[in-house]
């Protein structure tokens, strides 16, 4: 999608909101991730998390039920708006503890470097094309604090939707016909050599993924885990 496409695609997005019901609760994976990471760490106040492509705020109330000084960015302002609501009703934020919410495109952050000890991302990036793609990947290493971290779930390639003989640019689909990212508008699925090279600004990264069927093993579901250290 190229950069004059952005606001219909992120358009789009902002419909999907308005219309239906987004899921409420974060994955596993996650949890598993902040879990491991930041057990031993006290008051998790101190610890600064951005979630780009936050949507309605399910990783979002989890980071601020865990206690975590929050941030999200998504490029629909009725989900920004529903997160907003969502943490405000159970009193996750108020007057004396904020989150910082912002609704924009996610290749372009409002903050200043080294602001963050984490960026996530859970498959908000992968709902873009090549270019978008990359601007947001410098902009989360941008962000990070030194030694802070990028955690990611993203599409890959053997995830029903993605088919090489009609994709746009290499690894992007636009529409895909079936599949968990069907109705969507663009879509990228990742391969290990493209995530190695994507990251390579980054001084460590770990790859992981997890494959399950979906309705009846009617989809396969494919993402990766990507750890990644400033
Ligand atoms: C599949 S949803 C995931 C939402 C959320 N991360 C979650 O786990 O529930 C993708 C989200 O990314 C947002 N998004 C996609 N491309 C974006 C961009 N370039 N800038 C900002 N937000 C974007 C969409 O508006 C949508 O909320």
């Amino acid at each position: 999608m190229p950069y004059d496409q952005i606001e219909s695609h992120l358009k789009g997005w902002d419909e999907v909101f308005v219309q239906r019901a987004w899921g409420r609760y974060p994955p596993e994976e996650l949890v598993r991730f902040m879990g491991r990471r930041y057990a031993a760490v006290a008051d998790k106040n101190t610890i600064r998390v951005l979630d780009i492509g936050c949507g309605p705020g399910a990783n979002l109330w989890y980071l601020a039920r865990e206690g975590y000084d929050i941030a999200g960015i998504d490029g629909s302002p009725t989900a920004i708006h529903q997160a907003r609501e969502r943490l405000n009703a159970e009193g996750l934020i108020g007057p004396e503890r904020k989150a910082d919410l912002q609704a924009g495109n996610f290749a372009h952050l409002p903050w200043s470097g080294g602001f963050f000890d984490a960026v996530i991302d859970i498959e908000s990036i992968s709902m873009n094309c090549c270019d978008v793609i990359a601007d947001a990947l410098s902009e989360a290493h941008r962000v990070l604090k030194p030694g802070g971290v990028f955690f990611a779930k993203m599409f890959g390639r053997e995830t029903t939707g993605y088919a090489a003989k009609t994709e746009i640019e290499p690894g992007t689909m636009r529409d895909p016909e079936d599949g968990p990212c069907a109705g969507f508008g663009h879509v990228h699925f990742f391969s290990e050599t493209e995530l190695r090279e994507r990251f390579s600004t980054f001084a460590e990264l770990s790859l992981d993924w997890v494959k399950r069927s979906d309705l009846n093993e009617h989809w396969t579901v494919q993402e990766w885990l990507v750890t990644a250290t400033k």
